[in-house]
């Protein structure tokens, strides 16, 4: 099978990223959002993200507004009836995503494949709440999805190789690189990524160096494009601490245990840049 649309649910970050990158390549998208406004906002990123591609001179106007034509808007789950793949985008929570799921379950067509683009929970929970097991699967995208290249294609306990395969290309269609792992917690990026992030922040709550230093000999030693503490500033520290209790709790290694600070900064309502402060300041 081959995808040749696809629904987007979310107008988030993420869901914002992935409907400019269906939309660039040329792919027919529906956006489903909660609200008028937070569609208006993800589509005006997205006009943004492609106006400064013109300027770059990646594309051309043209180019640009077809991409923009593409995207269909609707705060309506009928508009996915049609589509080929479902990918959802919402927010990192298995009641808001099991919701989404049974309704999409219910209403798109029989061979359609869905997936998710949850960086923690279980693609085989997810798929189990569905009558289609086998075509539900992890397609976990990194933020800025405009940029980065990597595309986890996460495999559930049922899904099969069609589904897997069909992804895959999907994902090379759109200029990124599909990487199979299996459903496991954290799948291979954060159950790498989050104990590095976390380290930072033991690092700087016992007072091993500043919070630039920190960041600085990871950049300038490991040569990572920016430090761990500003990376979870990109990535949220609320979903950082999120991501780490689903390691502890469903690896059950306490080397999984969240930083005492991590906490604190969250409870504090420093999400990072969302918040407009983390560990760094972006007012
Ligand atoms: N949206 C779209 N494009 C963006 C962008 C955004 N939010 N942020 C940066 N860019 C583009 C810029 O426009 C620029 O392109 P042009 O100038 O050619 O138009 C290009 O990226 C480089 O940006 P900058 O020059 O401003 O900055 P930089 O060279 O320092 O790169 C970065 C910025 C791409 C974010 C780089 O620092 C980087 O790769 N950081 C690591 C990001 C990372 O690790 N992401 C994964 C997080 S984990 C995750 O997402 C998954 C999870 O489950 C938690």
């Amino acid at each position: 099978m081959d995808v040749t649309s696809v629904s987007v649910v979310g107008t988030g970050t993420m869901a914002t990223g992935i409907v400019q990158v269906l939309a660039q390549s040329g792919i027919p998208v529906t956006m489903v959002g909660r609200s008028q406004s937070s569609i208006e906002d993800a589509l005006a990123t997205i006009r943004r993200n492609l106006q400064r591609g013109v300027e770059r001179e990646r594309m051309t106007a043209d180019d640009m507004e077809l991409s923009l034509s593409l995207v269909v808007p609707t705060t309506r789950y009928d508009g996915i009836a049609e589509t080929d793949m479902v990918i959802e985008a919402v927010s990192e929570d298995m009641v808001v995503k099991a919701e989404v799921f049974e309704r999409v379950d219910d209403l798109v067509k029989e061979l359609a494949l869905i997936a998710s683009n949850t960086s923690s929970i279980s693609i085989t929970s997810l798929a189990s709440l569905t009558s289609r097991p086998d075509r539900v699967i992890g397609m976990h995208f990194f933020n800025p999805v405009p940029v980065m290249q990597l595309v986890e294609v996460v495999r559930g306990l049922a899904t099969s190789d069609e589904a897997v395969e069909t992804t895959a290309r999907l994902t090379t269609r759109i200029g990124k690189t599909p990487v199979e792992v299996n459903d496991f917690p954290g799948f291979v990026s954060n159950r790498v990524l989050m104990p590095m992030i976390n380290e930072a922040v033991y690092c700087l709550m016992e007072g091993v160096a500043t919070r630039e230093n920190i960041d600085s000999v990871m950049k300038l030693g490991m040569n990572h494009p920016m430090g761990p503490l500003a990376l979870a500033d990109l990535i949220g520290l609320d979903v950082c601490l999120d991501i780490l209790e689903v390691l502890h709790r469903d690896i059950g290694d306490p080397k999984y245990r969240p930083c005492p600070l991590l906490r604190k900064v969250v409870a504090a309502g420093k999400l990072g840049r969302k918040s407009g402060e983390g560990f760094f300041e972006y007012r």
